[in-house]
């Protein structure tokens, strides 16, 4: 809720106490960041990914910081993703922030990129997103009001606000779908505003992930001269977006596309 009388209060503009979160992709990477950072300001995390050994010890662990639950499905997977729906909502009778963090990346050469890597990427970066975000509609919008919205956060990339030349592979599935989230996003923050829930997106430069791994390692030095600030991101910067967003300090921000990148895609 808003502080009272227009005044500003910092002290609670970024508390999440009360809230409830579901972090996709949240056992490692980006989507771990967040949670981290969403349990430490006081949300319960529901934490989604493929291996479920892996996403019930990832939640474990972060259950020092608050109570954080895990939830495994294949979010590719139109069975699973609806089994993921019904699981939430017999968990908990509304959901405030939704993070559409999964996401899989595919490089090739231009000649012999896979078809099925293409749609591989392509479904889960968006088709996944898009009906998730769909399906939690209704829990979305239990708890959602005029002063403080339900939120729908999605995790595109830098790579869809410019094209990437630093790895030297192509990656036109992952580029097109991360410029279609972003795209999205806005179409999403229109129709769900009226229903109390807006829709924006983070675009993160390069942070430490098993995705980005192997990319660190070959092209590091290119990767850090080709960011103004020269440098990767750090996990708290990744929470601390995360956490405007989800906060009541972003209640206001509906359909913005935000670069988390150093200054890279304005180079
Ligand atoms: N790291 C970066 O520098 C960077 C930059 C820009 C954008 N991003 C975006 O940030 C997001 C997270 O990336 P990351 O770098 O943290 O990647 P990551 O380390 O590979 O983590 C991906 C997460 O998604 C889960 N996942 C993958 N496929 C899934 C599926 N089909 N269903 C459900 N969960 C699935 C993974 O767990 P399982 O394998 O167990 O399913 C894991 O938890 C992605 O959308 C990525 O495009 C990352």
């Amino acid at each position: 809720m808003p502080a009272p009388d227009n005044t500003i209060d910092v002290a609670t503009l970024f508390d999440l106490t009360g809230k409830t979160a579901l972090v996709t992709g949240g056992s490692r990477g980006i989507g771990k960041m967040i949670a981290e950072g969403y349990l430490q300001a006081g949300a319960t995390v529901f934490i989604s990914s493929r291996k479920a050994a892996v996403c019930d010890t990832v939640a474990a662990e972060l259950s020092s910081l608050g109570p954080c639950h895990s939830l495994p499905a294949d979010l590719a997977n139109d069975a699973d993703r609806a089994r993921l729906v019904a699981a939430l909502a017999e968990r908990t009778d509304r959901l405030h922030i939704l993070v559409n963090n999964a996401g899989a990346a595919w490089g090739a050469p231009y000649e012999t990129f896979p078809e099925d890597g293409f749609r591989k990427v392509l479904e889960l970066n968006l088709t996944a997103l898009f009906f998730l975000t769909r399906d939690l509609t209704a829990l979305l919008s239990a708890g959602a009001t005029l002063d403080d919205p339900a939120r729908v956060i999605n995790i595109g990339s830098m790579d869809g606000l410019k094209v990437a030349t630093v790895l030297q592979t192509g990656t036109f599935p992952y580029s097109a779908s991360k410029a279609a989230v972003h795209h999205m996003t806005k179409a999403l923050a229109l129709e769900l505003a009226p229903r109390h829930i807006t829709a924006n997106a983070i675009a993160p430069g390069f942070f430490e992930s098993k995705m980005t791994e192997g990319s660190l390692d070959r092209f590091r030095g290119d990767i850090e001269r080709n960011c103004p600030l020269g440098r990767i991101g750090r996990p708290e910067e990744m929470a601390g977006i995360a956490i405007y967003l989800a906060s009541r300090a972003g209640a206001y921000t509906n359909g913005a596309v935000i670069p988390v990148d150093g200054g890279t895609s304005v180079t």
